[in-house]
């Protein structure tokens, strides 16, 4: 049907006869000439139509925005003064000869060049907001990342090996997404978390080396970063340890980011453990971008007459943390109010600060609804450990370590936002050596696995693992890249006996371990070679290199924040006569319950 794509005609082509098919971008009338600017995938092109030939000039007038059109014509230089420098096409245009409207279209929904519009009406009519440069180009974007990745992967002979969508649940931390048995009665599917069950499963096969781009489910709380349905890079590997996996992981990042979008980033990685990410920054994804660091100031606190600060200070899970923002002199009471609330989502009941006005001054030079309750050589040694100058804002944090972490943590990545505090440019981190478990610890069963519990603690015996169990660490790592976890994974358990005491310490006993781990634990007995792998979150990669400010802005069809697509109105009820089927009767709530 056509010759060239509209953005690929250009200089080369002047006095030739093209013939090229697209979309009416825009037409406009010019005393007699008719301008339609038409788009494909690859660009705009500029067609004139006189009044020459009449039939086809009137067809041009009939012409209307995105109607699809095949147009037929000369190339031709613009006449001087008309160049458009910033058109690929800019310096020609095709002079029509032929117009066959294939298609016509209603007023769309929107303009394909309105910046202003809603997400919600972008998400309703994705197809025409697809037609936008820019969805277009992070959709080009992600396509090349996925090719570049497989090229990688496959030229270090990894195999890309499909599992199973309808499976049983997979242990990452989130609610399943169930699939209703129609030959089962009664019983359920689960949609992967991710294929972590099966990619071990094929090490025990012998496949050595394993990926795949794969979908993966997880019912969760969203935010810009996660959606219900994505995409990871799922990689395993045998025989590597976590040096191995890590050195060739982070080759395929650098690689990638250097093909597609000409970035180098450095080599190696830098590393930093759990414990010091969480100590500096408040956080196992830190932003490295933003040199601001929280900075412990509990020994200060421990005898001050101020109890919302010396209860945390001599409590062994407490932290009193001090973060300095420099120049936040300049907050207004109003901000500082703001910040308030802002720490509050993450449980902090309040945020002291301290101005400081003139250190020089010492007492005086210094402003704070907490000064009166600090003696001076606390005051003064809070300013040293910060190192607080003129026109310097110290935030305060107390309280549950794990609160004022999250709370100033969550605030130092605001304040470099808002501040603009935020350094350029690209700063990869491995974090390392996470524990092996989380929770309030102490009994035993109380603890949740931080990773998956397939993790490898880093000690070699059932024994050594259950002896030191609250303190030990994993053998686990996560890719971190401008404060987001774009991967993660780790070394594997790859030990019956371990394997069956990581479930006891879980609280899973054997009968749950044999009904929902079974499979594995069985496995693990018929020759396991030692293995590991990660996943990349391909999307949040992809969002990253576009520089996009949402997960939703690089994936074609994406749901909203509750959980939903726009576009085909899914979920949706089904008929009672699909339900009888499946054996499932939906309960009504109680007309009192319902919102
Ligand atoms: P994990 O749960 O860390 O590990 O997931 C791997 C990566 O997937 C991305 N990701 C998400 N992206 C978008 N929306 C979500 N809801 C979402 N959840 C996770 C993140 C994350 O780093 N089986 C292990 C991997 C392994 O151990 O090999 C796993 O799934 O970028
Ligand atoms: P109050 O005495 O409760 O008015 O608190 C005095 C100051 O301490 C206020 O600025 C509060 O925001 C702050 N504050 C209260 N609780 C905490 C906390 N847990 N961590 C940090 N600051 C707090």
């Amino acid at each position: 049907m056509r010759s060239h794509y509209c953005g690929g005609v250009n200089e080369s082509h002047i006095d030739q006869e093209v013939t090229v098919c697209g979309w009416a971008h825009r037409r406009r009338d010019h005393g007699g000439v008719i301008f339609i600017d038409l788009r494909d995938r690859e660009g705009l092109l500029q067609v004139v139509y006189d009044p020459d030939i009449p039939d086809v000039f009137s067809t041009a007038e009939s012409v209307r925005n995105e109607f699809v059109l095949r147009v037929t014509g000369k190339v031709r230089r613009r006449p001087k003064g008309t160049e458009n420098p910033n058109m690929a096409t800019g310096q020609v245009e095709v002079l029509g000869k032929q117009l066959e409207i294939l298609n016509r279209s209603e007023t769309p929904p929107f303009q394909i060049d309105d910046d202003d519009v809603s997400e919600e009406h972008r998400l309703r009519y994705r197809y025409i907001d697809l037609r936008r440069p820019q969805m277009l180009q992070h959709l080009q974007l992600r396509s090349k990342v996925a090719i570049n990745l497989r090229n990688f992967l496959d030229n270090h002979g990894f195999m890309d090996i499909e599992t199973p969508m309808l499976t049983r649940a997979t242990p990452e931390g989130a609610r399943d997404y169930l699939v209703p048995s129609r030959t089962h009665e009664g019983a359920f599917f689960a949609l992967p978390q991710s294929p972590q069950l099966f990619k071990q499963l094929l090490m025990v096969s012998g496949m050595d080396r394993y990926y795949q781009v794969v979908r993966c489910f997880r019912d969760e709380d969203l935010r810009a970063d996660r959606q219900p349905e994505f995409t990871q890079l799922d990689i395993e590997t045998s025989f590597l340890d976590e040096e191995g996996i890590m050195g060739m992981m982070e080759d395929m990042i650098r690689h990638l980011f250097a093909e597609v979008i000409e970035v180098p980033l450095h080599d190696p990685f830098p590393r930093m453990s759990y414990a010091e990410a969480m100590e500096r920054f408040g956080s196992d994804k830190p932003d490295l971008r933003i040199s601001m660091e929280l900075v412990d100031v509990g020994d200060l606190m421990a005898n001050v007459e101020f109890k919302v600060f010396s209860g945390p200070a001599n409590d062994p899970k407490g932290r009193v943390a001090a973060l300095r923002l420099p120049k936040g002199c300049e907050l207004t009471r109003k901000e500082i109010d703001e910040y308030t609330k802002f720490v509050g989502i993450y449980g902090a009941r309040g945020l002291a600060y301290i101005k400081v006005n003139e250190l020089a001054k010492g007492r005086e030079g210094l402003q704070s609804p907490i000064l009166k309750f600090l003696p001076d050589e606390v005051v003064d040694a809070i300013m040293q450990r910060t190192g607080a100058e003129d026109g310097d804002l110290v935030f305060f944090g107390a309280d549950k370590a794990s609160v004022v972490n999250e709370a100033l943590g969550n605030l130092r990545v605001k304040l470099g936002h808002d501040r603009g505090l935020l350094e350029h440019g690209w700063r990869p981190l491995w974090v390392v050596d996470f524990p092996l478990f989380e929770g309030e610890g102490g009994e035993l069963g109380s603890w949740s696995a931080l990773h998956h519990p397939f993790t490898a603690p880093q000690c070699e015996t059932a024994a050594e693992l259950e002896a030191s169990a609250e303190t030990m660490l994993s053998r686990a790592y996560d890719l971190v890249l401008n404060g987001t976890e774009v991967g993660g994974g780790s070394i594997r358990i790859h030990n019956a006996d371990i394997q069956a005491s990581v479930f006891k310490l879980l609280g899973i006993d054997d009968e749950e371990a044999q009904d929902k781990f079974g499979f594995l634990l069985d496995a693990l007995k018929y020759g396991c070679p030692p293995h590991g792998g990660i996943a990349f979150g391909l999307d949040r990669l992809v969002m990253l290199m576009a520089g996009a400010p949402s997960i939703r802005d690089v994936m074609a069809f994406p749901k909203t924040q509750t959980a939903a697509c726009l576009l085909t109105q899914a979920p949706s009820v089904v008929s009672d006569a699909q339900l009888r089927e499946l054996h499932i009767k939906v309960r009504k709530k109680p007309a009192a319950d319902k919102k």
